[in-house]
């Protein structure tokens, strides 16, 4: 017997089954002239479903009958969708034809659960060519960097700014994630790897501000089934960009409240540990192949404090945080020095002579920050002139790591630069010895 709806508000959808009630996440086909498609969230007592309106269809009413249809969200994967850019069900948004019917499909749900055994191999470091990230927070392959920062201290221009340089240099596979960000931001990504030739190793997926809050939570989940089929079918390593990681919990928190979820602590949905957390274990590697990820997460009134944004850096391996005060001062990329931090900076890892210096760095930096309190009490003429020598270093450091980026060149005209590590610690050098 079909399942009847018993209540409506907003995108969820109460609906009652007698016998034979569907699995948590399958498709419904509502018994309307749309077809509307439901996905079930989660059951009350084994019978009543409740379902996400997955395309917003505002028509419909209690009474109607639901039936199940067996399926889960399922998407086209593999080389097909290579230089697409789709939506959440796979659907172009490019204006191209739809992805052949007849290639592979994985559903969004199903994953390989994350694999204990698998040890990582010995870290391999991939260069970016800026200079910040290449010495502060190493990307190292099958690892997580998050960029954070409040609203426009540069988050999605410097995630573009890794697209461009690590896509060109390695072979791998870039897939892009747009959730829940401005409608034109893809359209410039977009052009900005179709220019630049690297379309050919890209896939994109949006869900931006212009989709319902169900789209914008299950983007992420989308995007990551393409890496994975990537990673496991043809073992490929895969970069993966999204922008905005917070957008995803706040959209999952958009949707517990209309599923009357009791929020815990600091407001958030009372899943968002667990949200949080599946994401971010399907983005990781094994055996097969590895998933690097470049997320940002954009931080609510700056206040770095937030839990969401706490618990999603929480899961980085490297933590790149952009500052307001620094963007202020006309410094690009605007990366508050002090603040960022990478496991990954070991000297295992980077080497003894790029350890050393950065534990020299951290050291003067560190110091610059308390002399220029003094210094605005007594001046910097009153410093010994040990202290003024190592002011002076921290300032040239400062100096030292910002640099013209390639995908900003069009809108300053000013040309990106590019550095080689070996450049990179070099330039420091210089400056400490
Ligand atoms: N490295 C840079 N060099 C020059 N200008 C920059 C740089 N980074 C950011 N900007 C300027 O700041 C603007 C905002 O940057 P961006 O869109 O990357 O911010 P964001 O942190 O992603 O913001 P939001 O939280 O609103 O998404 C850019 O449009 C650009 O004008
Ligand atoms: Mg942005």
């Amino acid at each position: 017997m079909p399942g009847v709806i018993i209540g409506v508000k907003e995108l969820v959808v109460k609906v009652q089954f007698d016998d034979n009630p569907p699995e948590l996440n399958e498709l419904l086909e509502v018994l309307n002239d749309n077809k509307t498609r439901l996905m079930v969230e989660h059951f009350e007592d084994n019978q009543i479903a409740y379902c996400l309106n997955l395309n917003s269809d505002l028509s419909l009413k209690t009474g109607q009958q639901v039936e199940g249809t067996s399926q889960t969200i399922e998407i086209p994967v593999g080389d097909q969708i290579i230089g697409r850019v789709l939506d959440t069900f796979g659907q172009p948004l490019d204006g191209l034809e739809p992805v052949r019917d007849n290639v592979p499909k994985k559903s969004i749900h199903d994953y390989a659960k994350k694999s204990d055994q698998y040890k990582i191999a010995k870290p391999q470091i991939m260069e970016t060519g800026i200079k910040v990230i290449d010495f502060f927070t190493p990307f190292v392959k099958g690892r997580k960097i998050g960029i954070i920062g409040g609203a426009g201290v540069g988050k999605t221009v410097l995630t573009m700014e890794l697209i461009n340089n690590t896509s060109k240099s390695s072979s791998s596979l870039s897939i892009f994630s747009g959730m829940g960000e401005r409608i034109r931001e893809g359209h410039e990504l977009w052009l900005t790897l179709k220019e630049n030739d690297l379309l050919k190793n890209s896939a994109l997926f949006f869900a931006q501000t212009n989709e319902n809050p169900i789209q914008r939570s299950l983007i992420g989940l989308t995007a990551a089934t393409a890496a994975e089929y990537f990673r496991d079918n043809d073992k490929k390593d895969v970069l993966f960009f999204a922008d905005n990681m917070y957008r995803y919990v706040q959209a999952r928190n958009e949707l517990s409240t209309v599923l009357e979820q009791v929020p815990n602590e600091g407001g958030y949905g009372a899943t968002f540990f667990s949200d949080v957390k599946t994401l971010q274990d399907r983005l990781s590697s094994n055996e097969n192949g590895s998933i690097t990820s470049v997320q940002t997460i954009y931080v609510p009134a700056d206040d770095i404090t937030d839990p969401a944004v706490q618990m999603i850096q929480h899961e980085m391996d490297s933590i790149i945080v952009l500052s307001r005060k620094v963007a202020e001062q006309g410094i690009r990329p605007a990366v508050d020095l002090n603040s960022t931090s990478s496991s990954l900076l070991t000297p295992e890892i980077v080497g003894d002579r790029h350890y050393l210096l950065s534990i020299q760095v951290q050291a003067l930096l560190k110091k610059y920050e308390s002399l220029r309190s003094i210094i605005a009490i007594i001046g910097e003429s009153e410093l010994s002139p040990s202290d003024r020598a190592d002011y002076n270093k921290a300032k040239r450091l400062i100096t030292n790591f910002a640099q013209n980026l390639n995908v900003m060149n069009k809108l300053t005209g000013v040309k990106g630069e590019y550095f080689s590590l070996e450049e990179t610690l070099k330039s420091i050098e210089e400056i400490i010895v």
